[in-house]
């Protein structure tokens, strides 16, 4: 059954006031909401159905006099008054019997919830959807110490506690937990002086992971008051941790609901990059409290209204934290993994999409990341001081609301005077914008002619030109910047920019900063390439050219066998080697295109790719790497190691980065001694974690494993790590066999999200162990797929987005891929979410 957006209707009544009382019970728990409805002048809906999925009813009444609703899979229907009335009812669940990690389930012996989108009417009858908003108490009885919800503690006793939450919330920001948890707690004072208690509870033996989190909670706090000027409005804001968690975290109601991985962290155990993500995401729930709370959507259909805000949001924040052109950097990185292959593919839908059979299934990279750069495009094109102004402008006459995309629209067409009608096409067209620039020189002129096409799709059949901001600037012959960054606005399909009075003819450096989320086709010659690597003022483009010479070369060396690039490996060199430049830079300018982004580059350009010679030439450039930078790695190396105390800090992150970016090379070039010793001596997971990753490449690893494994055993997040670094890390040949063996290992919890994607997240992020010309990969992912389907068919159906990419390969890969998903498919009562991705990969 598919819902659109075109068929939205507000609904016929509106609540006052919710009080929901829980008596807690691992497999029968008891839950009695009382609802005052009354009807909604703003509708003339009288139909009275509430959502309600898997719930048992006990009893119902209204205005105190028993009632016989009608139930069926969805909900029930009930004849109501035509004027305010009292709804009470007592339904019962199961949480421990709940797999899906959707409502009100138990993790670890804890109890938790999971309600946005639609896991709310698990818990008890309701209208769940968001543009009903009500104030909601909340009482708890269970045996636990601990007994949260949202909001304020209004009363605590033993085994009974009391919430109120005084701002009005749709139900996807409800939350419940209780267990036996520990309390890191500390304050904070706003600018207006409000006192807030922040706690951040996890469970006993965590205890010594909470104190990055609380910081970066903090953290979040200042700046958003700063740069938005938003200040927290409770007196407690509660972050709980949970093993068992579907996505990465979840913004209810002063009560933030995190996946462990998310939050919890320690030198020891975590990563520089995972620190970096928990300060990210720690940053990114909090900020949904006026960008999704105070501020909701009014349907499911404008999700990237607070997730594409609140992204660019957190995007901004990590930018001021640490360093901008490496987030920048990593941005796009990760936009183009994930995003640009859904825009181009079976699954693209515009970042607001007009239908859906399961909403669950678009909480995307398109949705979010795309999202989030049409943000920031917004900004461009307004500038900065007519962005803040508009926010300003949008807090103020939206607080409350459950809003829309047009309602968003129209803040900024009312602050700044601008017609947005044409940028809108942003949030309804799919597809990723090709943006192919010509030159013509003449007497110390340069025009650029910029043609703009949107590949076709049937999510948008007969795409029309969008606003495109492109940032330009222009570098003379000597380096100097001859034109400073300006922004060029594209609206038609084809158009002109002309520069005079250059005098001598400079390199075009076109779209800095990745101003807009396409793909710029410039035909620069290899030598005006290692012009800007070397000389660019914008380190996004410099970056960018480094990188598409890595491209290039790997492709000459796949289609023409050619060597390594000379040009590229002597550029490269020189940009990491010049230490005036933040070490965190010189690391990712050594990264090369990922495997699946040549397989796409080939698909662009009509060849098939081949996964098994896509690996041969990235390897053989990483080796080529590794001569080049035979004799200066073991001294940056040298250079990067630090004496002072672990901190996760941009500052000794960019070092270790770049350190252990070295530490590949010398692994390649002079063979594994220097990993195990960086392995032997490590006080930190960065530098465990890396050296254990070239003692396996080397393989060289088998010891380094096994002591890994029994220093971690007892830390679910390491091993995690564990489980992950041997597939990823697998000969292509391999990677399929080892997930496989990893399946059989005792501590493989495959209901648990976080094992079963350490595995087989691992296992298709691995291009050619999954692409294997076997099949063995293909199999093996349908098979757990298929097994976790009745468990958790959230987690499942996001995992399917591995075959999306299906249809660039050759015709053995694709019937076998083909032969996979109807084997899927086929499964007796497959989920909606699973039949819906399958059916859109798969096409007709
Ligand atoms: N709103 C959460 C976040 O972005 C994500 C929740 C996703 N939940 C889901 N069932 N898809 O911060
Ligand atoms: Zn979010």
């Amino acid at each position: 059954q598919t819902i659109y957006l075109a068929d939205y209707t507000p609904f016929g009544y509106v609540i006052d006031d919710v009080a929901l009382t829980f008596t807690l019970d691992p497999h029968h728990t008891r839950v009695k909401s009382r609802i005052a409805f009354r009807p909604n002048p703003e509708s003339t809906e009288r139909r009275f159905f509430l959502h309600g999925e898997g719930l048992k009813l006990i009893g119902a009444s209204i205005d105190g006099a028993p009632v016989t609703p009608e139930l069926s899979d969805e909900g029930l229907t009930c004849e109501v008054p035509d004027a305010p009335f009292i709804w009470e009812a007592e339904v019962e669940i199961d949480p421990a019997g709940n797999t899906a990690l959707e409502g009100l389930y138990m993790s670890n012996g804890m109890y938790c919830t999971q309600c946005e989108a639609e896991g709310f009417r698990k818990i008890t009858y309701y209208p769940d959807r968001p543009d009903v908003m009500a104030v909601f108490s909340v009482t708890i009885n269970g045996p636990h110490p601990v007994l949260l919800s949202n909001g304020n503690p209004v009363a605590t006793q033993e085994h009974h506690a009391e919430w109120h939450d005084p701002w009005p919330k749709p139900s996807y920001l409800f939350a419940l937990v209780a267990g036996d948890l520990i309390a890191h707690a500390d304050s904070f004072t706003t600018r207006s002086g409000r006192d807030v208690a922040l706690n951040l509870y996890v469970r006993p033996g965590d205890e010594h992971k909470c104190a990055f989190g609380m910081q970066a909670l903090k953290a979040s706090m200042r700046w958003d008051e700063h740069v938005y000027g938003r200040e927290y409005d409770l007196d407690l804001f509660n972050i709980v941790a949970v093993d068992d968690f579907n996505m990465g975290a979840m913004e209810n109601k002063g009560l933030n609901i995190f996946n462990s991985s998310a939050v919890l962290a320690s030198p020891e155990t975590a990563t520089d990059a995972n620190f970096e993500r928990i300060e990210a995401i720690i940053a990114h729930e909090y900020f949904h409290n006026w960008t999704g709370n105070r501020i909701t959507c009014r349907d499911w259909f404008q999700l990237c209204l607070k997730e594409g805000l609140t992204v660019y949001r957190d995007s901004q924040f990590t930018a001021d934290m640490r360093s901008a052109p490496v987030k920048r950097i990593s941005d796009v990185i990760d936009l183009r993994a994930r995003q640009f292959a859904e825009d181009q593919g079976p699954l693209a839908h515009p970042v607001r999409p007009e239908s859906f059979q399961e909403i669950n299934n678009f909480y995307t990279a398109t949705v979010y990341e795309k999202g989030a750069e049409v943000i920031g495009m917004l900004k461009r094109l307004v500038g900065d001081a007519a962005y803040y102004q508009a926010l300003d402008l949008y807090f103020d006459r939206h607080d409350g609301d459950a809003a829309t995309i047009e309602d968003w629209l129209k803040v900024f067409e009312d602050s700044t005077g601008r017609d947005l009608t044409q940028f809108k096409r942003w949030y309804s067209q799919a597809g990723t914008p090709r943006v192919k620039v010509t030159e013509t020189w003449q007497d110390g002129s340069l025009t650029l002619h910029f043609a703009q096409h949107i590949p076709p799709s049937s999510a948008t059949p007969d795409p029309q030109p969008q606003v495109i901001p492109v940032a330009l600037g222009l570098v003379g012959p000597n380096g100097d910047e001859v034109l400073e960054t300006r922004m060029l606005e594209l609206t038609e399909a084809e158009q002109s920019f002309r520069f005079d009075d250059l005098g001598a003819r400079p390199v075009a450096s076109i779209l800095r900063d990745f101003s807009a989320p396409v793909v710029l086709e410039h035909d620069l010659s290899d030598d005006e390439r290692a012009h800007l690597l070397a000389h660019d003022s914008d380190p996004f483009n410099r970056w960018e050219q480094g990188r598409i010479l890595a491209r290039q070369s790997l492709l000459a060396m796949i289609r023409e066998n050619a060597d390594p690039d000379r040009a590229y490996l002597d550029g490269i060199h020189a940009v990491v080697s010049d230490e005036s430049l933040d070490p965190a830079y010189r690391a990712l300018m050594l990264g090369l295109p990922s495997q699946s982004d040549l397989a796409t580059a080939l698909h662009d350009a009509g060849d098939v790719p081949d996964p098994a010679a896509i690996h041969k030439v990235s390897e053989a450039m990483r080796d080529a790497l590794a001569a080049r930078f035979a004799e200066i790695a073991p001294r940056i190396y040298q250079a990067c190691q630090i004496d002072a105390p672990y901190r996760p800090d941009a500052d000794q992150a960019g070092r270790r980065s770049l350190g252990n970016a070295m530490l590949s090379l010398i692994t390649r070039h002079h063979g594994p001694a220097k990993a195990q010793a960086q392995f032997d001596a490590a006080d930190n997971m960065t530098q465990q974690l890396a050296a254990l990753a070239n003692l396996i490449r080397a393989e060289a690893g088998d010891a380094a494993l096994a002591a890994f494994e029994s220093q971690w055993q007892h830390d679910r997040l390491v091993m995690d790590k564990w489980f992950g670094l041997q597939v990823l890390e697998a000969k292509p040949d391999d990677a399929a066999d080892v997930a496989e063996q990893l399946t059989r290992h005792a501590d493989f919890n495959w209901k648990n999200p976080n094992r079963f994607r350490a595995v087989f997240g691992s296992l298709a992020a691995h291009h050619a162990g999954f692409h294997h010309v076997s099949g063995k990969g293909y199999r093996l992912l349908a098979d757990w797929l298929i097994r976790l389907d009745p468990v958790n068919p959230q987690t499942t159906a996001r995992m399917c987005a591995a075959f999306q990419t299906w249809a660039r390969y050759d015709a053995a890969r694709r019937n076998m891929i083909r032969a996979e998903l109807d084997r899927i498919l086929a499964t007796p009562k497959l989920s909606r979410d699973t039949t819906e991705m399958l059916t859109r990969i798969r096409g007709t």
